[in-house]
C-alpha cells in the first residue's frame, strides 16, 4: 500500500478565508489526503493567505522564506487565497519552490490541480476564474467546531471601494441558491450544530439566483431550522442592509441581537471618495432602524484611519460618529495603499505619523465608549453558550448573543460542556469581556 499523502494548511485573513480552508481541508481528505500538525510532517504545505492590508501580504512572503529550506526535502508548496490571485504567476518568480498558485474562485478545481501536481507539474495555477458565476459548495468541509460553523451565501464583490483588493482577488459577486443554504443548514442542525454563522463579503447583497427569497427571508428561514438556536450574519454593507432585516430580527428568536455594520469613515466627504455609495446621513438612518428594534442589538463597525485626504475635520466627524452610534466594537486600521486600487493614486497629505496618532485616537475614545456599554450588563442574566474552559484561570469561556465573550464560574461539581447554553449572571464588566457566574436552574 502507497504511504498516505500528507498536508498542512495555515490560514490568513478573514472568516470567509477560514471557512474556504474548511472546505479546502475536506476536498483534500476526500482525495486521499490526512492532514498533519506541522510543516515537517508533511508533503505538501498551504498556505491560504490574505491581502487586504500589505502587512498581511507580508506575512505570506516571510513564511515562504522561512520554510524554502523544506522544499530540498522533497515537499511541495501551494499558494492560495488573496495573495495567490492577486500576484498570480508572479509568485513563482518570488518563491521558484511553489507549484501551486490558485485564487478562491477556482477552488472547485481543486482536485485536477492536486493531480498534477502529484505527475510532477511545477507550475499549476487556478488564476483565470474569477469571472465565474459557480461558487465552491461541498459536502466535504471538515468544520472546526461541532457546534458552530459557516455557510457562504454569497462570494466574490462588484462593490470596487476604493482602498479595496477584495473585487480583484474574490472575483465577481455570486449567490448560492437559498435551497442548497437551507439544506446545507439541515444538516448541520442533524449533525448536532447549534450555531451558523452566514457568510459573504457583503453578505447582505444576496440575490437567490432562483428568485425563492429575499437576504431578510433567507436569514429567517435559516434562523426556523429546527435545533438551530442562533444564527449570525457578515459582513453587512451599509448600502444593502434594509429595514426588513431588522424586522427579521425581531421576529425570529434565534437570529443573534448583533449587525456588524462597517462605515470605514463618519465623513460624506471621504466616504464618496471611497466609493462607498453611502453618505453618514444614510448609514445613521440604518442604525437608526437596528436602534429602534424590540430588542437590544449590539452594533459593531470598521474603520479606516488616515484615508488619502481626510482632514483632520473629515477626522472629527469619524470621532463624532464613534459617540453617536454607540458602538460596542471597532476595528479600526490606518490606510494601507494596495496595488491595483484606485485610491492607489490619489494624493495622500496625510503622513504616516498623522495617521498612527488618529487611529491611536480613535481607539481611545473607543475603549471608553465600550467601558460603558459593558457595564451596563452589570446585573443582567443573559443566555450563554459554553465555548470551552480556561483552566489557567477555572473559568469557563463563553459568549452571548450580542457576541459579547463572557468568562463564567459555576457552582455545580462538573463544568458545563462546550455547546451547552445556559443562563449566567453578569458580576463584571471590562470593555471587551464579561465575567459572570452561572445561575442554578
Ligand atoms: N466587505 C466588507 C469588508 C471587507 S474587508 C465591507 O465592505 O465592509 C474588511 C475591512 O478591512 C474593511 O471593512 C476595511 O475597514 C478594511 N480594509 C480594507 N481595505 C483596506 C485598506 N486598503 N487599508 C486599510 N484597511 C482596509
Ligand atoms: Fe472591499 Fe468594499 Fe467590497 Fe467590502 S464592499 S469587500 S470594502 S470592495
Ligand atoms: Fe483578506 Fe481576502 Fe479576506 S484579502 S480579508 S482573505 S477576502
Amino acid at each position: 500500500m502507497a504511504p498516505q499523502k500528507t498536508f498542512y494548511i495555515e490560514t490568513f485573513g478573514c472568516q470567509m478565508n477560514v471557512h474556504d480552508s474548511e472546505k479546502v481541508i475536506g476536498t483534500l481528505e476526500q482525495q486521499g489526503y490526512a492532514r498533519v500538525e506541522t510543516e515537517d510532517a508533511a508533503d505538501l504545505i498551504l498556505y491560504n493567505t490574505c491581502s487586504i492590508r500589505d502587512k498581511a501580504e507580508q506575512k505570506v512572503f516571510h513564511r515562504l522564506n522561512d520554510y524554502k529550506a523544506l522544499y530540498k526535502q522533497g515537499k511541495r508548496f501551494g499558494v492560495l487565497g488573496c495573495v495567490a490571485q492577486q500576484e498570480g504567476e508572479r509568485i513563482f518568480e518570488r518563491a521558484p519552490f511553489v507549484s501551486l498558485v490558485s485564487g478562491s474562485a477556482s477552488y472547485r478545481r481543486l482536485p485536477e490541480m492536486l493531480v498534477q501536481i502529484e505527475q510532477g507539474a511545477t507550475r499549476v495555477t487556478g488564476l483565470d476564474d474569477r469571472q465565474t458565476s459557480e461558487t465552491f459548495e461541498t459536502e466535504f468541509t471538515a468544520r472546526s467546531n461541532p457546534h458552530r460553523g459557516y455557510i457562504t451565501i454569497i462570494e466574490g464583490c462588484d462593490k470596487f471601494c476604493a482602498y479595496c483588493v477584495v473585487p480583484y482577488t474574490r472575483g465577481k459577486e455570486r449567490s448560492r441558491r437559498s435551497a442548497s443554504v437551507l439544506a446545507e443548514a439541515r444538516r448541520m442542525a442533524d449533525s448536532g450544530f447549534t450555531e451558523i454563522q452566514l457568510l459573504g463579503q457583503n453578505v447582505n447583497s444576496y440575490r437567490d439566483p432562483d428568485r425563492l427569497c429575499t437576504f431578510a427571508e433567507l436569514l429567517a428561514a435559516v434562523g426556523q431550522v429546527p435545533g438551530i438556536r442562533r444564527v449570525r450574519f457578515t459582513t453587512s454593507h451599509p448600502r444593502d442592509f434594509t429595514r426588513d432585516i431588522v424586522d427579521a430580527i425581531d421576529a425570529v428568536p434565534s437570529l443573534c441581537d448583533h449587525v456588524h455594520l462597517p462605515v470605514q469613515s463618519g465623513s460624506s466627504r471621504v466616504l464618496h471618495l471611497m466609493a462607498r455609495e453611502y453618505t453618514r446621513d444614510q448609514y445613521l438612518e440604518r442604525i437608526a432602524w437596528i436602534k429602534a428594534a424590540k430588542r437590544p442589538i449590539s452594533m459593531t463597525t470598521d474603520i479606516i484611519a488616515g484615508f488619502p485626504g481626510e482632514t483632520p475635520q473629515d477626522f472629527e466627524a469619524t470621532i463624532d460618529l464613534l459617540s453617536e452610534v454607540q458602538y460596542d466594537g471597532v476595528f479600526a486600521f490606518k490606510y494601507s495603499p494596495r496595488p491595483n486600487t484606485p485610491s492607489l493614486s490619489m494624493p495622500d497629505s496625510v503622513p504616516e505619523e498623522e495617521k498612527s496618532r488618529r487611529l491611536q485616537i480613535l481607539l481611545d475614545r473607543q475603549r471608553e465608549i465600550q467601558r460603558v456599554n459593558y457595564e451596563k450588563h452589570l446585573g443582567q442574566v443573559l443566555e450563554t453558550m459554553v465555548e470551552g474552559l480556561n483552566p489557567a484561570r477555572a473559568q469557563i469561556i463563553g459568549r452571548t448573543s450580542q457576541n459579547k465573550t463572557l468568562n463564567f464560574t459555576t457552582s455545580q461539581p462538573i463544568a458545563p460542556a462546550p455547546g451547552v447554553y445556559l443562563p449566567v449572571r453578569v458580576t463584571k464588566a471590562f470593555p471587551n469581556s464579561l465575567v459572570g457566574e452561572a445561575v442554578v436552574q
